[in-house]
């Protein structure tokens, strides 16, 4: 792994922050993880946009500008010989450190068959925002995870209206017509990325839907920049659809592909 704090690249043994930092002491920092497709940085502006919002929501003022971050991750992902490259950017009041490390791809059958999820009740303190002090996504996929899951499904508490995934988003498809979660979420840039590419074809719609009638639904897929779009077979033991991934998000993850691998 190549790290760089606060602009200089340090060995992984060496580097450190001060015990004393907010970030370390309340997880006082924001967050992104990036990723590179054939060493081209995917949509670098917009995560370090949203890295900007999530600062702004829990009220972080930081001494790094938009402009040096953009440069010090260029920089130390040129330090790195990775095709495809998984970043982290950590974001505190007087600290910047990058990370970046090989991306090890999902494996195939992940897409091919798809993945099996849990639905988990709760809610995060600040959804917009991407912080250090959200232990809650954290316990979430532990669960999924203990659970022999891909993913943890977030599911407001009260109402049972589904948010998002632990670390994901959500779309679901009835009748060939796609939809998205759009409240209380974090914004995904995959999550974008398919929204943009509906578009061209016919748009995706944004609803409210209750845990139950997602797992009625007949496609449900999730997108997260570390892989994409992944297909959602089984949701609570509960088989989604055929229980194999449907037409609409094979469409989907095709047109993902080419923009993004160009194939
Ligand atoms: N997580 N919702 C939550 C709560 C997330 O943590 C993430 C991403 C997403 C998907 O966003 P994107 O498409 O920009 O990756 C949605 C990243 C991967 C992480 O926690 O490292």
């Amino acid at each position: 792994m190549i790290i760089n704090v606060d602009g200089k690249i340090t060995d992984e043994t060496k580097a450190c922050i001060p015990v004393v930092s907010e970030a370390f002491l309340y997880g006082f920092a924001v967050f992104e993880t990036v990723r590179t497709y054939n060493k081209k940085i995917f949509r670098l502006d917009d995560h370090l946009a949203r890295l900007f919002v999530s600062a702004d929501v829990i009220g972080l003022k930081s001494k790094w500008t938009f402009k040096k971050i953009y440069q010090i991750i260029v920089d130390t992902l040129a330090e790195s010989k990775y095709k495809n490259a998984k970043i982290r950017i950590i974001l505190s009041k007087k600290h910047l450190v990058v990370t970046v490390e090989s991306l090890k791809e999902k494996p195939e059958s992940f897409y091919k068959k798809g993945v099996k999820a849990i639905s988990y009740q709760g809610r995060r303190n600040s959804p917009r925002a991407k912080t250090l002090a959200d232990s809650f996504l954290y316990l979430a996929h532990q669960h999924a995870k203990s659970c022999g899951v891909y993913e943890a499904i977030l599911v407001d508490p009260r109402k049972f209206y589904v948010r998002e995934g632990s670390y994901s988003n959500i779309f679901w498809v009835n009748g060939r017509h796609l939809y998205a979660t759009n409240k209380n979420i974090l914004f995904g840039i995959t999550r974008d990325t398919v929204i943009e590419l509906a578009q061209l074809d016919s748009p995706c719609d944004f609803e409210g839907i209750k845990i139950k009638s997602l797992m009625s639904a007949d496609e449900v897929f999730i997108t997260q920049t570390t892989s994409g779009i992944l297909p959602v077979v089984q949701i609570d033991g509960h088989k989604i659809g055929t229980g194999k991934p449907g037409p609409v998000t094979k469409k989907m993850m095709k047109a993902f592909d080419k923009l993004v691998w160009g194939k």
